[in-house]
């Protein structure tokens, strides 16, 4: 996929690893996915633009930056939430949708069940954060509905991705990047990412 990046560095790599782990407890679960979230969003802001403005140094004026462009964070529920701290913490006046979408474990089809996002997503940089690119169903419903709601800039963040919803995505949504942290192998007979981490909602909140 042309619009495909794996962020990778040795740290993101060695994070991916205490993922995967399944003695991995809650919190150190949760600290791992936040410190790569962080490298998401350093890897995700090169794509931002900046509006050059003056700044008043205590010694002089000179040249200064900030962002062109609203960000808008939108999460899907529930496993996206775990991303939103990072994301924030790095861009302090982003605004922040949700989506809640569960995928189905029979059909593996995404059933929605909230939307709530800030106006003006038409002018706006809006990335959806999902830690799990499985089928790419939830994805790329989420996509739709924030297409649907004016945004046309949309980028999405995920952890873990598998070839098949990378395919999806390719097929329903080309001109959106994705950003991941591990391409991993394929789908098993349930729709869960192989090697992959599991569940990653049930993993991040302790509902296993
Ligand atoms: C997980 C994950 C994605 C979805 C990926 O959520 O967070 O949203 O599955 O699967 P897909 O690509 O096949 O659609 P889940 O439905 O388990 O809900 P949860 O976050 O509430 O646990
Ligand atoms: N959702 C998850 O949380 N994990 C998977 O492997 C697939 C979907």
């Amino acid at each position: 996929m042309k619009n495909l990046t794996v962020v990778q560095n040795p740290l993101v790599k060695r994070d991916i690893t205490y993922l995967r782990n399944k003695e991995t407890k809650e919190y150190q679960f949760r600290l791992a996915l936040r410190r790569i979230s962080y490298a998401l969003v350093n890897e995700i802001s090169n794509q931002f633009a900046l509006k050059e403005i003056e700044v008043e140094s205590p010694l002089e004026i000179t040249k200064g930056f900030k962002l062109e462009q609203q960000i808008v964070l939108v999460p899907v529920l529930r496993a996206g939430l775990s991303m939103v701290t990072a994301f924030i913490e790095m861009i302090p006046d982003a605004k922040v949708g949700h989506i809640g979408l569960q995928r189905d474990e029979q059909t593996l089809q995404p059933v929605d069940y909230y939307y709530k996002t800030p106006k003006n997503l038409d002018i706006s940089k809006v990335i959806v954060l999902d830690p799990m690119l499985a089928t790419g169903g939830s994805a790329s419903a989420a996509l739709t509905f924030l297409k649907n709601k004016g945004a046309n800039d949309l980028i999405l963040s995920c952890l873990i991705a598998a070839p098949e919803g990378v395919k999806k995505l390719e097929i329903d949504h080309p001109e959106i990047p994705v950003f991941t942290a591990a391409l991993d192998r394929e789908l098993n007979s349930n729709g869960y990412i192989l090697p992959g981490l599991g569940d990653a909602g049930d993993r991040t909140f302790g509902t296993l």
